[in-house]
Order: C-alpha cells, then sequence, then structure tokens
C-alpha cells in the first residue's frame, strides 16, 4: 500500500485534502490485472481530491457523489497543476487559467478566455481518464 502525506496545508483549499502516494503497489490478484493500487478509499473524502504519481503519470482522484474519478493531474493548456485547483460538484478548475473540466470524463466544460487564448495560443484540451476499480477498500487505476 502506498504511504502519503499531505501536500497542502490545510484551509487553503477547502475543497479537499491533498496528498502525495509515494509508491504504489501492483494488485497481486491475477482478476485485478493491469490495475495498481494507489490509495485507500478512505483515504479521499467526499468531495476531494488527491494527487498521486503511478509509473510517471501525476493523475488526479476525485470522490464525487460516492463515486471515485481519476483523470490527468496537469492541465492541458499550460501544465496548470490541477491539485491546487478547486472543485465543486463534478467540475475541477485549474488554477491557472480558470479553464474547468468533467472529472467524470475529462472534457473540457469552460475553455480559457478568448485574451488567454490569444497570448498563449493554446487552449485546453481533454485531460485523459483512467479505469477505477475498488478492491477490498483500496483503488485501483488502471495505466495504459
Ligand atoms: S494552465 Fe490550466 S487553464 Fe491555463
Amino acid at each position: 500500500m502506498a504511504s502519503f502525506r499531505s501536500c497542502f496545508g490545510s484551509g487553503w483549499y477547502p475543497y479537499r485534502r491533498c496528498a502525495i502516494a509515494k509508491m504504489s503497489e501492483e494488485i497481486n490478484d491475477s482478476r485485478e490485472s493491469g490495475f495498481v493500487m494507489v490509495a485507500k478509499v478512505d483515504d479521499l473524502q467526499e468531495g476531494s481530491m488527491l494527487f498521486v504519481a503511478v509509473s510517471g503519470n501525476p493523475i488526479l482522484l476525485s470522490r464525487i457523489g460516492g463515486q471515485i474519478y481519476a483523470m490527468d493531474a496537469v492541465c492541458s493548456h499550460y501544465n496548470g497543476f490541477l491539485p491546487r485547483g478547486q472543485i465543486k460538484d463534478y467540475t475541477l478548475v485549474c488554477p491557472v487559467h480558470k479553464a474547468e473540466f468533467d472529472v467524470r470524463t475529462g472534457d473540457v466544460t469552460k475553455n480559457v478566455s478568448a485574451i488567454v487564448r490569444l497570448a498563449t495560443r493554446r487552449e485546453a484540451t481533454r485531460l485523459r481518464t483512467y479505469e477505477v476499480k475498488i478492491v477490498d477498500g483500496s483503488i485501483g487505476l488502471k495505466i495504459r
């Protein structure tokens, strides 16, 4: 099981707690082949986010409506670190230029403003999502 440490002080980010998984291990059960166990379900409170790094992939876990979702933790627009953003319902807001993403699908629900798009010559695009499986109270991710 991965071990965790807090990465942000409490109070700055009221919607969630953030932690870093130092390492992860593969689920041994052959039926769960391909899934990497990254955290305990209890480590992720309702409405919160958790940052994990799995095989070099920065991934953001979120728990909304009792479901756990996983998507890229780095913004597709200009590499904003999404765990520093705000999450409300299923929408995650990038802390840098405020693009919004649906944590269920990784889809962009609100792109950067026209002025930001003009200045950066880029816009946000869909983020990768990862299949989640809960096994014995642990969160497993399928990394492609
Ligand atoms: S870096 Fe995320 S919106 Fe610009």
